[in-house]
C-alpha cells in the first residue's frame, strides 16, 4: 500500500482545559489534512494527549485524585473540543494507552541493548515546572534561576543518559541538507545557530521512582520511569506502528508551536535515528498568541474560551479568525474587537452577503433555476483556484484565504457593476441578466470548494444551498462551469446572521 500523508498535533498536556493555542494547532493541522485529502491525497491526521509526567502528577494531586482518574475526565473534555472543532483526526492517542506504553517499553529495550544509554550520577539544579536539569549557564546575572523554571531543586541522583552528543555533526548535516525539514526558515536558522554554537549535551531520560512515579517503568530499571518527553514524542511512531497496514512513517508534518522546537527538531531525530527509522519531512513551527498584547495565563485571567466563542459565533467563524488573522510562524494577538470585525467585514458582509444576494437573486429573477453557462468570471475564479492549490500545498494558509477573498471581493464587485436589480425591471435584458446570475452561482459554487478546507460547514451550507446534493471535498470541482443549465437550486439563508454588537 503506498504510503499516507501524515500529519499530527503536539500532544497536549492533560493538566488543564484546553484553550486558543491549543484549537489554533489542531485547527492548522485539520486544514491541512482536509486540504490534502481535497487533493486526492489519503491522509492520516493524529492528535492526542500527554499524560505522564510531573505537570500532570502535581496537577492530579492538587484535585485530589489518582493521576489515571484524573487523566481520563480530563480526556473526555479534550475529546469532545476535537468534536467541538469538527477535526478530522482519525484516531486519537493518549500516552497513558497500553498500545503506546508497550511501544515506548519495547523502544526503550531496544535502544538499551543496542548501547544508546548508560547510567551516570547528577549533582545540580533541576526545574520541576519545566522538567528539566539546569547548569550554570541558566543563572540570571544575579545568580537565581528565572521565574519560569519555577521551584528549582538542589539534587543528586542517579538517571539514565540518551548518548544525543554523538549525533550533533550530523544532525547539522541533516538539517542543512533538508532545506524544508524545519519550517519556517527562520526556525530552522534559529535551530542551526544552536547546534553550531552549543556542544548538545547527552538527554537525561529517566527520572527515579522516588521523585517521580507517573510515568513509563523504564523496562531494564524498575527504579525509574521514563523522563516525559522521551515517551511524548514516540507517540507519532506508536501511533504508526499502531496503525501499521496504512503504511504512515516517516511522518509527513509535525505541527507545534515555537515553545518545543527543540524536543522536535533536536532529540527526536536523534533518537529516530538510533530507532532506525527516517526523519518526518517537516517540523512546522506556528507562534504563539497573546490576548490584548499579554501572555494567555490563567491566573491573570486573560483566556479566550474557545467554546464560548463558538458557541456565540459558530465554529467557522472561529476557524476563520485564527487562520486569516495569523500566519503560520509569527506570534499573533488575539482582540475581541479584530474578532467582531473580521466577522462583519470579511464574513458577514463579504462572502456571506455575496452567496445571498447571488441565490436570493437566481431565486427571485429566475426560480431558482441555473441559466445557461456563461464565462465572465471564469478567470477570476481559475486564478484562485490555481493560487489557492499551490499554497495549500505549501501550507501558506493566510495566503490561500486572501486569496479566495480576492474572489469574493471581484464577484461582490460584479453585483455593484452589472446591478441585475436594473437588469431584472427591462425585459430586454434577459439574456444579460441570465449571464450574470449564472456567473455568481457558479462563483458561489467554486467559493464553496475552495473554502471546505477552512470552513467545511459554511462550504456545505453554501452547496446545500445550491441544491448539490455531493460534498464540496474535492478541489478538481473548482473548474468552472459545474453548475449545468436548468438545475434548480435550494433555499438561501444567511451564512453567517449579522450581529449587533
Ligand atoms: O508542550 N499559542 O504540551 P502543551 C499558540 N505535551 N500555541 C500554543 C499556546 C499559545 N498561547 N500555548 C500552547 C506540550 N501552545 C507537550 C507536547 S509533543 C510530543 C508534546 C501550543 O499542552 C504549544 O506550542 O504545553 C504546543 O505545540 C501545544 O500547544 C501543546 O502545548
Ligand atoms: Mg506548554
Amino acid at each position: 500500500m503506498s504510503k499516507r500523508f501524515y500529519i499530527t498535533t503536539a500532544i497536549n498536556y492533560v493538566n488543564g482545559q484546553p484553550h486558543l493555542g491549543h484549537g489554533y494547532e489542531a485547527i492548522i493541522a485539520d486544514v491541512i489534512a482536509r486540504a490534502r485529502r481535497s487533493m486526492g491525497q489519503e491522509v492520516f491526521f493524529l492528535t492526542g494527549l500527554d499524560e505522564h509526567g510531573q505537570k500532570v502528577q502535581q496537577a492530579a494531586l492538587a484535585e485530589k485524585k489518582y493521576p489515571q482518574e484524573y487523566c481520563d475526565e480530563l480526556a473526555r473534555d479534550w475529546q469532545a473540543f476535537a468534536q467541538k472543532l469538527e477535526l478530522t483526526n482519525d484516531d486519537f492517542v493518549r500516552t497513558t494507552q497500553p498500545r503506546h506504553k508497550e511501544f515506548v517499553q519495547a523502544t526503550l529495550a531496544k535502544l538499551h541493548a543496542a548501547g544508546h544509554f548508560y547510567k551516570a550520577s547528577y549533582t545540580g539544579f533541576y526545574s520541576t515546572r519545566e522538567e528539566t536539569f539546569l547548569t550554570e549557564k541558566d543563572r540570571l546575572p544575579d545568580g537565581t534561576f528565572d521565574a519560569s523554571y519555577g521551584e528549582v531543586l538542589e539534587l543528586k541522583e542517579d538517571n539514565y543518559y540518551f548518548r544525543l552528543g554523538a549525533h550533533q555533526q550530523w544532525l547539522i548535516d541533516t538539517i542543512e541538507a533538508n532545506p524544508d525539514f524545519i519550517a519556517p526558515s527562520y526556525r530552522r536558522n534559529e535551530v542551526l545557530g544552536f547546534l553550531k554554537n552549543n556542544t548538545l549535551e547527552d538527554l537525561c531520560i529517566s527520572r527515579p521512582l522516588a521523585r517521580l512515579n507517573w510515568g513509563i517503568p523504564l523496562p531494564f530499571d524498575p527504579e525509574f520511569v521514563t523522563y516525559v518527553w522521551f515517551d511524548a514524542l514516540v507517540n507519532y511512531a506508536s501511533m504508526a506502528a499502531a496503525h501499521a497496514p496504512l503504511n504512515l512513517w516517516p511522518a509527513d508534518i509535525h505541527v507545534i508551536g515555537k515553545d518545543i522546537v527543540k524536543f522536535h527538531a533536536v532529540y527526536w531525530p536523534i533518537m529516530l535515528k538510533a530507532m532506525g527509522l527516517p526523519l518526518p519531512k517537516q517540523i512546522l513551527v506556528h507562534g504563539w498568541w497573546q490576548k490584548d498584547g499579554a501572555k494567555i495565563s490563567k491566573s491573570t485571567g486573560n483566556i479566550i474560551d474557545p467554546i464560548a466563542v463558538i458557541n456565540e459565533w459558530g465554529l467557522d467563524a472561529f476557524r476563520f479568525y485564527v487562520l486569516r488573522e495569523l500566519d503560520i510562524g509569527p506570534d499573533g494577538n488575539w482582540t475581541d474587537a479584530g474578532f467582531r470585525s473580521r466577522y462583519q467585514a470579511e464574513l458577514a458582509n463579504g462572502l456571506g452577503n455575496l452567496v445571498n444576494r447571488s441565490l436570493s437573486m437566481l431565486k427571485r429573477y429566475r426560480a431558482g433555476v441555473v441559466p445557461a453557462r456563461s464565462h465572465e468570471l471564469a478567470a477570476d475564479a481559475a486564478k484562485a483556484a490555481d493560487e489557492t492549490r499551490a499554497l495549500l500545498k505549501q501550507n501558506q494558509l493566510q495566503a490561500a484565504l486572501q486569496s479566495i477573498w480576492g474572489l469574493v471581493t471581484r464577484a461582490n464587485q460584479y453585483v455593484d457593476q452589472t446591478a441585475p436589480f436594473k437588469l431584472a425591471k427591462d425585459p430586454a435584458q434577459a439574456q444579460r441578466l441570465d449571464e450574470v446570475l449564472y456567473n455568481l452561482a457558479e462563483t458561489c459554487r467554486i467559493l464553496a470548494v475552495l473554502l471546505n478546507p477552512f470552513l467545511p460547514g459554511t462550504a456545505q451550507k453554501i452547496y446545500g444551498q445550491l441544491g448539490l446534493t455531493d460534498l464540496p471535498d474535492k478541489l478538481a470541482a473548482a473548474a468552472w462551469g459545474g453548475l449545468t443549465a436548468g438545475h434548480t437550486i435550494g433555499e438561501p439563508a444567511p451564512l453567517f446572521p449579522r450581529k449587533d454588537v
